[in-house]
């Protein structure tokens, strides 16, 4: 979304292209796989990806076409099935879902009477319709069910089916140094006016920090394996009691999809096995892996906070932008996003993307863990579901942010704010690191 204020007919062609392009992904994603592929489950962490689909189709169906449209149920008896909150993943497979043509169809046949409610609908008059909000819901919506897809495929053992071009090198000289200073004193976080931002990104509000140092890029797969080569992973004062108590009573001893030939790691990506790459930021590690790093390293996460202002605080305005480099939309040069790589691009690439204070790769590539928990913010008020967010605050789940090379640009901005358990590292999670002044 642009600054200037749209058109009726320019948001009706934001959102149709937006739950165009979300769809199109969906397809690739699904139709990648044989359909016995398709309800399997790869992991027990996962859902089927026949139930992504059709999940997808009811959340729309729910919120287009019954809550804003008025219209009955297409189909009440599978509503339940596609409620998230009824049924945990690792029970889906064994529910009566929908098999895959079914699940096609019924994804299209909502999709199609959406299109004729957008041609209709006036994007104004309600909280819902205002600046195409509900639209543009949905549409990220269906793009974090990708982004949850696309983590089963990387779960799912046998041959690689989806292929992206690599990553660039970087373009440009690399970071003039490895960490930069951001100075103490108030900025805005949060959001009040990007309109299609979620509800745990509202209200925008003045927080104040102290001064911090923080990374110029992700930390490395190099920098972390100095980490497990000094024998990290064997050194209890690294670790979050919980942490060590997770990886002792896992084995775990370096990230998910890793592991060690001779003196070699290799690690497995999308059905290919490569040796991991030293130059990208390290991926598939856990909140208590990156916090015991960061101690190792003699430094920690950032806060929520500090991200955030690193990321969009214009220290010569005073104002904070929509993204690291302003307010434009991303285009690729500013980041790794989109799904149009299947792997993070080496540290210190996208110059074009840096924050004023040079910090870069804060969008895309990998998802940050914070220090922080996940918490509303002040004036935090549910919309349009509790369900979305409030009923997972709290600090059982900590705060990711910037988005991964997996996340659409219609689901990432500098305000956009993700979560998981701290055990989690099936996610497309990698972080980077600060230190007091
Ligand atoms: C924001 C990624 C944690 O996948 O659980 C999808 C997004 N919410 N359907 C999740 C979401 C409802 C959510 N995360
Ligand atoms: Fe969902």
């Amino acid at each position: 979304m642009t600054t200037e204020t749209p058109s009726q007919e320019g948001l009706r062609e934001r959102a149709a292209a937006a739950l165009s392009a979300a769809r199109a992904r969906t397809a690739g994603l699904t139709d990648a796989v044989s359909d016995q592929d398709l309800t399997a489950q790869h992991s027990p962490l996962m859902s089927p990806l026949v139930w992504d689909l059709a999940h997808i189709g009811n959340m729309e169906e729910l919120w287009l076409l019954r809550n804003v449209a008025g219209r009955e149920s297409m189909r009440p008896e599978i509503d339940p099935l596609y409620d998230a909150f009824e049924h945990p993943r690792a029970e889906r497979p064994k529910l009566p879902l929908l098999g895959p043509a079914e699940a096609r169809r019924y994804a299209a046949e909502v999709r199609g009477r959406v299109f004729d409610l957008l041609e209709r609908t006036p994007l104004e008059g309600t909280a819902l319709l205002d600046g195409g909000y509900v639209f543009g819901m949905i549409a990220q919506h269906e793009q974090q069910h990708d982004e949850t897809m696309l983590i089963t495929h990387q779960l799912r053992a046998g041959a690689p089916v989806l292929t992206a071009p690599e990553p660039d090198p970087p373009q440009g000289p690399p970071p003039a140094a490895a960490e930069v200073l951001v100075a103490g004193g108030p900025f805005t976080m949060g959001t009040s006016a990007e309109p299609w931002s979620l509800d745990n990104e509202r209200p925008a509000h003045v927080r104040e920090t102290a001064a911090f140092w923080i990374d110029t890029t992700p930390v490395t797969n190099a920098a972390y394996q100095a980490f497990m080569a000094d024998g990290g992973y064997r050194e209890p004062r690294w670790w979050a009691p919980a942490g060590w108590e997770q990886i002792r009573g896992h084995g775990i001893e370096a990230p998910l999809f890793w592991h060690r030939e001779g003196d070699v790691w290799l690690r497995r990506r999308f059905g290919v096995t490569e040796p991991v790459p030293g130059e990208e930021p390290v991926l598939h590690v856990s909140w208590y892996e990156a916090d015991a790093y960061a101690r190792w390293a003699g430094r920690r996460l950032p806060t929520e906070a500090e991200w955030e202002k690193a990321a969009r605080h214009d220290p010569a305005t005073g104002r904070s932008t929509r993204y690291p480099w302003g307010d434009a939309d991303p285009t690729p040069a500013h980041a790794n996003l989109g799904q149009r790589h299947l792997r993070p691009a080496p540290a210190g690439s996208y110059p074009a993307g840096a924050s004023a204070l040079g910090v870069r790769q804060l969008i895309g590539d990998v998802w940050e863990w914070t220090s922080s928990d996940f918490l509303p913010y002040p004036g935090f008020r549910a919309f349009p579901y509790r369900e979305y967010s409030e009923v997972f605050f709290g600090p059982e789940h900590k705060v990711l942010r910037g988005g991964s090379f997996a996340v659409d640009p219609v689901a990432c901005r500098g305000t956009f704010r993700n979560w998981d358990l701290p055990v989690r590292r099936q996610i497309f999670s990698g972080f980077r690191t600060a230190r007091d002044v």
